[in-house]
């Protein structure tokens, strides 16, 4: 038992124009009508249980809008943002212009940004640190390479990324404290591969997370952080991940595109959430 809800993040990547997220949104609407647990309202009321959709750029303003008709909430977040409010920064988005739609989560640090995009630790919490300051929540990505992983490196790769998110333990223990900022742990290796970490595998690297949090920077921040998994997570292999008690929720990619195994991912978080 612990005090943490549960979240189920989908992340669209480069999928899902305003066109296909419409659809979605409408038939996600049908099925949930059908599928959702009765006590799922009740855990969304009490912020037991958290749904998030990110979308691309393109589509942001079309899923806020169809969120709405639903008969429970669905955050929408962003999968970036450059840590300037505004300026001359060609083909970047801002925090302050992502306000303005009228967005509050924004993604940082996914290992796609990392990888193909040039996005270091660095860059992360200059990211990160921005999102917070102008009291965006925010989802930032963790996670260890294969080759790390090999090479036993998995503890010292988080706890390097984790230390780049927040240099001193003051700036960061109230943004866990108040659930601002969400972790998840996403091995690169599971990322897209059908690879998914075990759950004993998922549940070490978040004691991993958990630890460093409760020595670096506060205890209570550390019972309170909700760390996410992610890599790979499908209706399938969900509940497993769920029931791991450090666990907190989902991060998932190629399973929340389309609506139906992104509502079986809910319907597991509800199940999780209510044994909470
Ligand atoms: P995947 O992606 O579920 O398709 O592995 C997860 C992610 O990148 O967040």
């Amino acid at each position: 038992m612990n005090s943490r809800g549960i979240l189920i993040a989908g992340n669209w990547k480069m999928n899902n124009g305003p066109a296909a997220t419409g659809k979605f949104f409408s038939e996600l609407k049908e099925r949930a009508a059908q599928a959702m647990p009765g006590e799922s309202l009740e855990l969304f009321r009490n912020g037991k249980l958290k749904a998030c959709i990110i979308p691309p750029y393109l589509s942001l303003s079309r899923a806020l809008e169809a969120a709405k008709m639903l008969s429970f909430p669905v955050e929408i977040a962003a999968q970036n943002a450059h840590w300037e409010k505004s300026g001359a920064f060609t083909g970047e988005v801002s925090g302050q212009l992502l306000a303005e739609l009228g967005l509050s989560w924004v993604l940082t640090g996914h290992s796609e940004r990392r990888q193909f995009f040039g996005d270091t630790d660095e860059t992360v919490r200059k990211r990160t640190e921005s999102l917070l300051t102008q009291n965006f929540k925010v989802i930032a990505c963790i996670g260890e390479t294969r080759a790390e992983r090999e090479a036993g490196q998995t503890e010292q790769v988080l706890t390097r990324q984790l230390r780049g998110l927040f240099p001193s333990a003051e700036s960061g223990a109230s943004v866990y404290l108040d659930g601002r900022l969400v972790l998840a742990y996403e091995p690169v290796w599971a990322i897209g591969t059908g690879l998914t970490a075990t759950p004993e595998q998922a549940e070490e690297a978040h004691r991993i997370v958990r630890r460093f949090l409760s020595e670096q920077v506060d205890t209570s921040a550390a019972e309170k952080a909700q760390v996410l998994y992610g890599g790979s997570v499908t209706p399938e292999n969900v509940n497993s991940l769920l029931a791991c008690p450090n666990v907190d929720g989902a991060l998932v990619g190629g399973a929340s595109l389309k609506p139906e195994s992104y509502l079986a991912l809910l319907v597991a978080g509800v199940h999780a959430a209510a044994g909470r």
